[in-house]
């Protein structure tokens, strides 16, 4: 068993990581790639397939390379990626030009069109979601009434990690977790749904082979072995969408299992056996990467990204210092913040820079700073940005509260939980504590974990997550705390609704 090694590569928005652990989850060396986001009009998100392509084969290259692991040790390959994003390929394989992601949200009149061609209700009870701009059936709707000749050559559509796979593997597969963020899957029967790609008129044939995570999809090709230094005998399992496979990374695996992560978006994730839809549509079900089970899960569409925007546009100052003090520029800010009090001296921060999607499901709205005074210096403007964050997130858990999810115990993962000041943040607002597990991976570690349990080393998920996965520290919320931030967010909550028409005439300009 100790010779055998697993690769986990996680396609973020960001960026591209791959990691390299032994089959005991200890990792052994990662490498990361950066590549551009595209938004050629206010509201738009694309990337280039073939930058994810180029990610793909530097890091696994390097990490092959610098591990020093004989490559036919390496058991198998999983891939965790961004969900959503629509890759089109024609007859011989090739993009048809860039990927609309996730963060998209060009396609509100295609939800419509979605809506009233399948039926608000029967959408619900067979994708478990209403019709929704970040996902993958409106965005091909969208090719069909903008670029049909575009369409027209399309014979392959597939999800980012998907078309990894295909580049890495030669076969057209998919799995569960991330189908699900299609809108095209029979969420409960876990397959294509008929129905569905019939009333879109979406042909089967171009949807990819349905897999379980763990599930071994093919193996690297003779070509893909020549570019990234694997073997031809490496595996390639399922693996699962972004959140499904930090779940894994994290042992959300289990009822009763919670976590919240802040990337460029923000996720709170809950694990569940028996299917449950919110009937407002309000938060996502989807199959999650353990077979047979789902998980629930609320998203704000700018949790990082809101503070990655404020970084580099208001504080060059804090990103020199770092640079000065060889820190990261997010603790020079973290501590900038935490110099303001709770409530960022009545500064309140809407998140909306991308629309928003966990409660108000509003592709147009946009971001906010309410209550803004002479007084405020730096360091309340983001403190204010980390504390709409944690509100929007609170709406999420809010929300799987009230469908009965126990969320008394939840684990911080992603970029922005690394800092303790924020994870002390959430804590406090929910009023729950919040847990930091030993293994910060997430998503590739996951991906990897599904990689063991394809390769046979562990006979379930669970199983491998109970041997691999441990909690390192959990932080208190604070009674006073709480109260005064549940103050605040009584208001940030008022925000929205009291700006929704306006956030449409604001569209109209
Ligand atoms: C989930 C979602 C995001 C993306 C980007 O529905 O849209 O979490 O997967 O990471």
């Amino acid at each position: 068993m100790s010779n055998s090694y697993v690769l986990g590569l996680d396609l973020g928005t960001s960026g591209t990581k791959t990691a390299l652990f032994s089959a005991e989850g200890e990792q052994l060396c990662s490498a990361s790639r950066e590549y551009p986001l595209y938004q050629p009009h206010n509201g738009w998100a694309e990337q280039e397939p073939l930058d994810w392509w180029r990610a793909a084969v530097e890091t696994i290259g390097e990490v092959v390379r610098e591990s020093g692991v004989d490559p036919r040790q390496i058991k198998a390959l999983g891939m965790s990626g961004q969900m959503h994003g629509l890759v089109m390929l024609d007859e011989k394989g090739e993009t048809l030009g860039r990927s609309i992601i996730w963060a998209d949200q060009r396609t509100g009149a295609e939800c419509e069109q979605i809506t009233s061609l399948v039926g608000a209700r029967r959408m619900i009870e067979v994708t478990a979601n209403p019709a929704l701009t970040g996902f993958t059936a409106s965005k091909i709707m969208w090719v069909k009434n903008h670029q049909p000749d575009v369409f027209e050559r399309c014979r392959h559509i597939l999800l980012p990690k998907d078309y990894i796979r295909y580049m890495l593997t030669g076969d057209f597969a998919t799995e569960v977790s991330d189908a699900s963020g299609m809108q095209l899957l029979d969420v409960p029967g876990r397959r294509w749904s008929e129905e569905v790609c019939g009333k879109l008129g979406i042909p089967l044939e171009m949807l990819a082979k349905v897999y379980e995570s763990p599930d071994v999809t093919g193996h690297i090709s003779e070509q893909a072995a020549k570019l990234t230094g694997l073997s031809a005998s490496t595996l390639v399992v399922g693996g699962a969408g972004d959140n499904a496979a930090a779940a894994v990374g994290t042992g959300v695996v289990r009822d009763g299992r919670a976590f919240c992560t802040i990337g460029t978006s923000g996720v709170v994730f809950s694990h569940t056996n028996q299917l449950s839809i919110d009937p407002k549509g309000r938060v996502h079900t989807f199959c999650c990467a353990v077979p047979g089970a789902w998980h629930v899960m609320g998203v704000v569409q700018s949790a990082g990204l809101s503070l990655r925007w404020l970084r580099d546009t208001v504080c060059s100052d804090e990103v020199r210092l770092a640079a000065d003090r060889g820190v990261d520029p997010y603790d020079v800010m973290s501590e900038e913040a935490s110099e303001s009090p709770i409530g960022a001296n009545r500064l309140i921060y809407l998140p909306y820079l991308m629309g928003e999607r966990t409660p108000h499901l509003d592709p147009d709205c946009r971001g906010v700073f309410f209550g803004l005074s002479a007084m405020h210096k730096r360091g309340d403007l983001i403190r204010a940005v980390m504390e709409g964050v944690t509100y929007a997130l609170n709406d999420s858990v809010n929300i799987l509260r009230g469908m009965g999810v126990t969320l008394d115990n939840v684990l911080a993962v992603g970029g922005g939980a690394r800092s303790g000041f924020w994870r002390g943040m959430i804590a406090d607002c929910f009023g729950s504590p919040i847990g930091v597990p030993e293994r910060t991976e997430g998503a590739a570690l996951g991906a990897a974990i599904l990689a063991a349990v394809g390769a046979g080393i562990y006979p379930t998920v669970a199983q491998a997550c109970d041997k691999i996965i441990k909690v390192k520290s959990t932080q208190y919320p604070d009674a006073l705390n709480h109260a005064a931030y549940t103050n605040t967010y009584d208001l940030y909550a008022r925000l929205y609704p009291a700006l929704r028409d306006t956030f449409q005439a604001l569209k109209a300009l």
